[in-house]
């Protein structure tokens, strides 16, 4: 998508996003709020990005605020507008964001600026950042959240003396309060940053996305942060993600995650009942094998995948775990879906909407019966 206000950069996992108004220190207008708003909903749904950053273009600004010459003329219901808007779109939607947003602060961070480096999950800051809330000498206060996150983030004493004072504070300041995790030399921030989002790329973004619910719920009226936390920390246990977590530690590997839930399949494979029971039947074999397909019908269905193979890949972990070394390949000609018999390795094609794929499984835990099973 084409962008006029801001640039976007995919390096492997990261999406790094540089708002790009450098000769107006990169104040946020309507149209760079609505770009913004664009870049970070696709980045939400695409599974190829695990961690955004957000920056400013140049050395001198991160952000320098709102732009004053767009709203300076607007009435009570338009300044209310603005600020409704803006939440929504913009900094609400970071802070909701299902991957973790990483602000590298890499200059004056005023008004709007800080308030939406306020709204990414946490902050990177170069020496030179300046930080503050200067909207009061301005006849107006801060109205993208900037009075609920900030005292949230440095406590009410500080957050007060800030915002009535409209002083700026200094990096090394901003990394005293808790305002920024860490404070590096400018020409080091991006590479910082990018340290930071690759060690996170790493962990599972199911967890992750659960960890962002959790924390923010905490502090949403309305909502009991506990109670948030013990509801998503029970959903994890039927993630995918989940499962090879652990797996790879009992395995001493490293996990691969894909942030697939195909729990279900992993789940009604490990029910023996299930399973013995439809091994009574006479066709068990056949049973077995179109159950099999189905869950991954249902997988490659359910998991919303960026591409077939991604779905794939995480279906032959999941079977890989519970069904005794099964394989799974995407093939392009299969029609429908169909058990083949053979006799000591029993193939499942199968073809969805989105792909086809053909499963060989090997050492099933009963004897393989030459089997054929067709709808
Ligand atoms: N909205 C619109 N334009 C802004 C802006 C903002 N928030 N902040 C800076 N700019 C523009 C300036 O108008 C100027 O544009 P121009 O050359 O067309 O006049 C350009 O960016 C450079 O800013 P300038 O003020 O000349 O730079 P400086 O180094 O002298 O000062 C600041 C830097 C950040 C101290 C100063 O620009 C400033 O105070 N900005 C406003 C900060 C603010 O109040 N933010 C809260 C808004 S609610």
């Amino acid at each position: 998508m084409a962008f006029q206000t801001i640039i976007t950069e995919q390096q492997a996992d990261i999406l790094i996003i540089t708002i790009n108004r450098p000769d107006q220190l990169n104040a946020l207008n309507g149209q760079t709020i609505e770009e913004l708003n664009k870049a970070l909903a696709l980045a939400d749904v695409n599974k190829s990005v695990r961690c955004i950053i957000l920056t400013g273009a140049g050395e001198k600004a991160f952000v320098a605020g709102a732009d004053i010459k767009e709203f300076a003329q607007f009435t009570v219901e338009e300044g209310g507008m603005l600020a409704a808007r803006g939440q929504k779109l913009l900094f609400d939607f970071v802070e909701h964001m299902s991957k973790p947003v990483i602000a590298a602060v890499n200059g004056f961070a005023l008004g709007g600026g800080l308030e939406l480096a306020m709204s990414a999950h946490f902050r990177v800051a170069s020496d030179n950042a300046k930080m503050g809330l200067p909207e009061v000498t301005l006849g107006v206060i801060p109205g993208y959240g900037g009075t609920q996150r900030l005292a949230q983030l440095v406590g009410k004493g500080k957050a007060m003396e800030m915002i009535v004072s409209a002083a700026m504070i200094t990096a090394s300041e901003g990394l005293e309060w808790g305002l920024v995790n860490y404070v590096v030399p400018q020409s080091e921030l991006m590479a910082k940053c990018v340290e930071l989002a690759t060690k996170i790329c790493k962990n599972s973004p199911t967890a992750i996305a659960a960890a962002i619910r959790s924390v923010n719920a905490g502090y949403k009226e309305g909502q009991d942060g506990f109670a948030t936390e013990i509801n998503e920390f029970g959903k994890c246990f039927g993630n995918g993600d989940f499962k090879e977590g652990t797996t790879a530690f009992l395995e001493k590997r490293k996990a691969t995650f894909t942030g697939n839930c195909a729990a279900w399949l992993s789940r009604s494979s490990t029910n023996r009942g299930t399973r013995f029971r439809i091994m009574k039947r006479a066709n068990r074999q056949a049973w077995i094998c179109a159950l099999i397909c189905l869950n991954l019908l249902f997988c490659i269905r359910s998991n919303d995948c960026s591409s077939p193979l991604d779905c794939i890949s995480h279906c032959h972990l999941v079977m890989k775990l519970k069904f005794v070394r099964a394989a799974v390949w995407p093939i392009n000609m299969v029609s429908r879906c169909s058990i083949h018999p053979a006799p000591s390795m029993p193939i499942i094609a199968a073809k969805s909407r989105y792909c086809s794929s053909i499963m060989v499984m090997r050492h099933l835990p009963f004897k393989t019966a030459s089997a054929s099973h067709k709808w």
